[in-house]
């Protein structure tokens, strides 16, 4: 291609971690993305704190990247970009997981595309194949690793018998968690992935107020111990599946057999199960996060936008959110050891139709600590047995529930 190729502009919204990752890309990659469109990128402009102006980029520009993160001014540059006719790029799921529809709504209302592969689980293609190549499918399950930094941290914990708060010091001295690591380690950056998953997956809306979570700060070096024993692994797995008509999307610490296609995801990797009958399973996995990762997913969208047209997502439905679902459990306790303790708990469980799988018991002294799994029960009866038995006289400490998947897929 000569020097007259049709130029290309790319106004840059944030310089850190990933923005400035996407700065020195872009250049690099240009030689290509000429081949490959016809046109040639060019950055017009980078937004921080300290220098540039938005009005200005936003004019000299015919594609917005947001890479400031959050969810103001994010939300009001995105919509100002959208409104001047601009197509926005974000990695931005904080922002698409509260705001989505209104932002979908405006990119449909002025004919622009909104792309946001690098918001959920880094640079593996997840929202692509959602989108594209299984748009036609009937999607029963979206499950997923969608953190790495907890990923991370329970990997430790399972291979070294750490305790969560060594493996999260670990985790923060190698740059895979933040200094503030709040939002992952309590669940909540999974479950804005999640809700963006879900609004895909189910074309129906779904924000994050809409997805209970749950995070990794009670796991105990004991219920690694324990899940080994029991030939499980411990994940923070995020949920979108039907139920009854309707659609139940939550994240929380859950134990799996070794068969199942998330149990072999270690470290800071993420990974998406989607199930469809007729696709039975497909898993994607990869890098989550990482500054290059995520700016790599940036570009890929860029250059898709440069490209012909994908469609926005609009919602042809609205399903009803499912909160209560059927689950199966560990549940550990520690109690008095004393007779006729067991048989309180047992009965306990059972008035609530709770069936118990497997039990171990565990002297502590004059205590002990009592380790079960749980048939597959509406949770909602299980956490009403384990609020009983955690006001009876004997209990030393309140019983803890992880759920359990039991599919196995090899
Ligand atoms: N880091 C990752 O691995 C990763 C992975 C996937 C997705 N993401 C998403 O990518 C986005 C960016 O993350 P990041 O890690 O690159 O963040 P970051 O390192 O904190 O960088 C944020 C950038 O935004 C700028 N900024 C902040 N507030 C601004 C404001 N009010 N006006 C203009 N600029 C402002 C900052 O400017 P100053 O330089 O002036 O402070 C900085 O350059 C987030 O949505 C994040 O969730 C990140």
């Amino acid at each position: 291609m000569t020097a007259e190729t049709t130029p290309f502009g790319i106004g840059v919204l944030g310089a850190g971690t990933v923005g400035g990752a996407f700065a020195e890309l872009l250049p690099e990659r240009a030689e290509a993305i000429v081949n490959l469109t016809g046109l040639r990128p060019e950055i017009t402009g980078v937004l921080t704190r300290s220098r540039g102006d938005f009005d200005d980029i936003v004019e000299r520009s015919q594609l917005i990247v947001e890479l400031i993160g959050g969810l103001e001014p994010a939300r009001d540059y995105v919509l100002r970009a959208m409104r001047a006719g601009r197509h926005v790029v974000t990695a931005n799921k904080q922002l698409l997981a509260v705001h989505g529809e209104e932002l979908w709504a405006t990119a449909r209302e002025h004919g622009v595309q909104l792309r946001f592969e690098g918001a959920v689980a880094g640079v593996v293609p997840v929202i692509r194949v959602m989108q594209e190549s299984l748009a036609g499918s009937h999607v029963e399950r979206v499950s997923g690793i969608v953190n790495g930094t907890t990923n991370y941290i329970l990997t430790e914990m399972a291979a070294k018998g750490v305790s969560y708060a060594e493996a999260l010091a670990d985790a923060q001295r190698l740059g895979y968690a933040e200094a503030d690591p709040s939002d992952d380690v309590n669940g909540k950056d999974a479950a804005a992935k999640m809700a963006i998953l879900a609004r895909l997956a189910f074309d129906t809306p779904v924000s994050l107020d809409d997805v209970p979570y749950e995070g990794i700060e009670d796991i105990t070096a004991e219920d690694m111990q324990f899940a080994r024993d029991l030939r499980l692994g411990l994940k923070l797995i995020g949920t979108a599946e039907r139920v009854d008509g309707g659609l139940s999307v939550r994240v929380h610490p859950t134990l799996l057999y070794s068969g199942h296609p998330l149990a072999s995801v270690h470290g800071p990797y993420n990974a998406v199960t989607v199930e469809a009958p007729a696709i039975t399973e497909i898993t994607m996995s990869g890098p989550g996060a990482g500054g290059p990762q995520t700016a790599t997913a940036v570009l890929g969208d860029v250059i898709s936008a440069m490209i012909p047209p994908a469609s926005t997502p609009e919602t042809t439905q609205r399903l009803p959110m499912i909160e209560d679902v059927v689950s199966a459990f560990y549940v550990r306790m520690e109690v008095a050891d004393r007779p006729g303790v067991l048989a309180q708990v047992a009965e306990v469980l059972g008035m609530q139709g709770c069936s118990i799988k497997q039990l171990y018991q565990h002297g502590l002294g004059d205590d002990a600590r009592l380790v079960m799994t749980i048939h597959p029960v509406l949770e909602s009866r299980l956490f009403a047995a384990l609020q009983l038995i955690g006001r009876l006289d004997f209990i030393r400490s309140a019983p803890h529930a992880i759920r359990v998947i039991e599919e196995e897929y090899v």
